[in-house]
């Protein structure tokens, strides 16, 4: 297995740091090749900007749509995110790990995913048949995703009727929107809940549900996302109606 641990942390010896090494630790010792990008340590620089939008790839105006080349296309990206997309091409698992911050990832999280997933590998992908590949199609099919992530709030106000709002839907746009888009199989999120306030022996009980996570990496169901071109979905890319049917919401991009 080869793993790629993202991690977006600034402190190496906080809860999230602690379980990052047991984490990587515990993939070692199951004959796991693991790859980091721990993205404080590496000063990600998480803005796009013009170059990484490809302002240099040869035409005068950018708002030209699908005819447009990315600077994937012209080899004009940086060499930072070539070599996170290097080793994306590895990888057949990824681990994203952050601390949940304001309902949702660190910035310089965010900005590793603007970044690195450009046009021609995070989008534009454009299937034979005229459709987009997305929403499980694209190139990162076959590879599994797993989000680990710490909060602060306890675990029932994160729950279905929790006041932050279920876990799973505030991680919609990441697990969805990024991960699932781009064609990863999701396994269920790790959620390490009421963090800020860690005994010994819950600290003890986190490593071990990181532990046997890792240890199921390949065997665990993937959240059962909806396929945008399996037929779920109408031309204008909205649930048929005999689907889920009189619900509206998150909730219904699952099947069954
Ligand atoms: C800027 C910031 C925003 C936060 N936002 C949330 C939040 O939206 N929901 C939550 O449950 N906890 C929130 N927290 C608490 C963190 O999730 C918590 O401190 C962290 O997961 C603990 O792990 P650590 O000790 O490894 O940092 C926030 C903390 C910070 C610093």
């Amino acid at each position: 297995m080869n793993v790629l641990w993202i991690f977006a942390h600034p402190e190496p010896r906080s809860l999230g740091g602690s379980l990052r090494d047991e984490g990587v630790r515990t993939l070692r010792a199951q004959g796991a090749d693991v790859r980091e990008s721990d993205l404080y340590a590496m000063k990600w620089n998480p803005v796009v900007d013009a170059d990484d939008f490809g302002s240099a790839a040869g035409s005068d105006r950018l708002f030209v749509g699908s005819t447009s080349k990315s600077a994937l296309q012209t080899g004009e990206l940086s060499a930072d995110i070539r070599a996170e997309h290097e080793k994306l091409a590895w990888a057949d698992t990824v681990i994203v790990q952050f601390p949940l911050w304001w309902y949702g990832m660190p910035a310089i999280l965010k900005g590793w995913f603007d970044r690195v997933f450009v046009k021609g590998l995070g989008y534009g992908i454009q299937r034979p048949d005229g459709r987009t590949a997305r929403y499980g199609e694209g190139t990162m099919n076959g590879k599994r995703a797993m989000v680990v992530l710490t909060t602060g709030s306890p675990e029932a106000a994160v729950g279905p009727r929790g006041v932050n709002g279920e876990i799973n839907e505030i991680l919609f746009p990441l697990q969805h929107g990024a991960l699932w888009y781009t064609g990863m199989s999701v396994l269920p999120p790790l959620t390490i809940c009421g963090a800020d306030r860690f005994s010994p022996e819950q600290y003890d009980a986190a490593a071990e549900a990181l532990r046997e996570r890792l240890r199921t990496l390949s065997t665990q169901d993937p959240i059962p996302f909806r396929h945008q071109n399996g037929g779920d979905y109408d031309d204008s890319l909205v649930l048929r109606d005999e689907l889920a049917p009189g619900r509206s919401g998150i909730g219904v991009h699952l099947a069954g």
